[in-house]
């Protein structure tokens, strides 16, 4: 029997057809998606990157509670235009220890994957309570109420665990001072060389302007200003064109 009539028989028989189609479909998808089950293996190892501190956390789980994603992407295409407005393009790395990842598919407002150290934090408070007290054409909500909100710190240690679970290589050290770190990223008078050693670059200080309060607005801003600071692209570059 030739091949093309051995062939023949498949084509004629829809059940033979059927199972050798999804023999082939299966191997090809498994030798396309596999490997990415091994991040180690996908995402270019990047200088600077690290998990995120308590403090800032629990300002990306406000993040993502009050929906900004819906108006704000987190992620700087390789187009010129988006480089030039908002910085280096966004690294998968920068990203890896996000669960859910903050990407984003609309701009209704700008990118914010660099926003960090671009404004202070009083301009942030301010147009976080007042957005057109700031930006006089903005359409962006009003989120005043975070500055009244106590943070709630209860057994934030389980958020770290949550996150190791998934893949996030907090440590067991991390996650039994997590509670202490918390609250001293967020405290001008607080001993913080723990949190800087465990997580380095941390902001540090009060971020609302009031010392006296732990807010959810101190957490939220904490969370922007670092955002897209961990790497520092003029090494980054200098290591890629040396390559
Ligand atoms: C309804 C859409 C909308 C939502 C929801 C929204 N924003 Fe905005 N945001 C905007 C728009 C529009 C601008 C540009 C005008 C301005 O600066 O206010 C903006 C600007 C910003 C800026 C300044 C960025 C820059 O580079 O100048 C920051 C920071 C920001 N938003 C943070 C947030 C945070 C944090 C949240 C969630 C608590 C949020 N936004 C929710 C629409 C939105």
């Amino acid at each position: 029997m030739s091949l093309m009539d051995k062939h023949a028989i498949i084509e004629k028989n829809a059940t033979i057809l059927l199972i050798g189609s999804l023999l082939v479909v299966t191997v090809g998808g498994i030798v396309e998606i596999a490997p990415l089950f091994y991040l180690e293996n996908t995402i270019e190892k990047v200088e600077g990157m690290r998990p995120y501190s308590p403090l800032e956390l629990a300002g990306r789980d406000i993040y993502v509670r009050e929906g900004c994603y819906v108006c704000h992407s987190q992620m700087i295409r390789p187009f010129r235009d988006e480089v030039e407005r908002y910085g280096h393009y966004s690294l998968a790395a920068e990203s890896m220890y996000d669960h859910p990842f903050q990407w984003g598919s609309k701009r209704t407002g700008p990118d914010l994957a660099r926003v960090g150290d671009r404004y202070s934090n009083a301009w942030h408070v301010q147009h976080l309570e007042e957005p057109r007290s700031v930006v006089p054409e903005s359409i962006m909500p009003s989120y005043a109420f975070l500055k009244n909100t106590q943070l709630d710190v209860k057994d934030f240690s389980t958020h770290l665990v949550a996150n190791a679970r998934v893949g996030v290589p907090y440590t067991q050290e991390m996650i039994d001072n997590a509670q202490a770190d918390l609250l001293a990223q967020a405290n001008p008078d607080a001993d913080t060389t723990g949190v800087e050693a465990r997580y380095p670059k941390a902001k540090l200080g009060d971020f609302d302007g009031n010392p006296q309060a732990l807010t959810e607005m101190d957490a939220l801003i904490a969370y922007l200003q670092m955002l897209g600071t961990l790497v520092d692209f003029k090494t980054y570059d200098e290591a890629k064109n040396a390559r």
